[in-house]
């Protein structure tokens, strides 16, 4: 099975021929990589432009945050339709750091709807803030998957990805372990049978969070997740290619 990798350009680059030049690197790795399914998440300005240069097949692009509703007065909000208009076909949903911002599950929940009822893909960011003893950090991810699938039928369970991502190992150099993430994809599964039935054990999981050319080939191999979330290493078109084709 192909893995996924989820390019997260976040507020980066600063102008269109940047972006652009990012582009062309990105696509290039992706062409080496054939058992990779890229998604590009550029800033929503840079989406249309990008989307229209690009013809072939290896590639999808994502919106990076988006409102439920379809139009109206939400000053400064992109709309799912406005985004699958301009070409995304996945959206991110309450990445941590819109979470930051005052974004709750409940809203991510609502996302999520409105993107399956418009035939974009959601992919629904989970994750605790800092790791406890007393396993805390277990309720918050139940918590966020609980609310992020409260509007989702049995039968479209399939179709959300979810992106954990500790916000502790976000933007630096040293991931999670495998031996972590595994316990934790099997968690976020068994949490889904348990709010939607047998069909929740399918769930796609990426790994967010300092995913970069070093550790993102044992994480594949030893965690059971399907692929990755990558933020500033997808920035940087040199260690990006590395990372793209250790994933072959
Ligand atoms: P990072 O970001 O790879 O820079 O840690 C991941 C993310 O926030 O999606």
């Amino acid at each position: 099975m192909k893995s996924i990798v989820v390019a997260n350009w976040k507020m980066n680059p600063v102008t269109m021929r940047e972006a652009k030049q990012l582009f062309d690197a990105t696509r290039k790795a992706a062409g080496a990589s054939k058992n990779v399914i890229l998604i590009v998440a550029p800033p929503t300005i840079f989406l249309r432009e990008l989307r229209a240069r690009y013809k072939g097949k290896h590639i999808a692009f994502a919106a990076q945050n988006v409102n439920a509703e379809g139009s109206g007065a939400y000053t400064g909000d992109t709309s799912i339709l406005q985004a699958k208009e301009a070409g995304a076909e996945y959206v991110i949903v309450g990445h941590s750091e819109q979470r930051a911002k005052g974004e709750t599950s409940e809203s991510a929940g609502n996302v999520v709807a409105a993107a399956l009822a418009s035939g974009v893909t959601p992919v629904l960011c989970v994750g605790e803030r800092e790791r406890s003893h007393n396993g805390e950090h277990y309720s918050a991810v139940k918590e966020q998957l609980r609310a992020g699938f409260s509007h989702v039928e049995p039968g479209k369970v399939a179709k959300v990805l979810v992106g954990y991502e500790p916000v502790w190992a976000i933007g630096g150099e040293k991931s999670m372990s495998p031996r972590d993430m595994h316990e934790m994809a099997i968690f976020i599964r068994k949490t889904i049978v348990g709010l939607k039935g047998e069909t929740g054990m399918n769930t796609k999981v990426l790994y967010g969070g300092a995913t970069t050319e070093s550790n993102a080939l044992p994480m594949l191999q030893e965690s059971g997740v399907q692929g990755f979330i990558v933020g500033h290493v997808s920035i940087n078109a040199e260690r990006f290619s590395i990372l793209m084709s250790s994933l072959g």
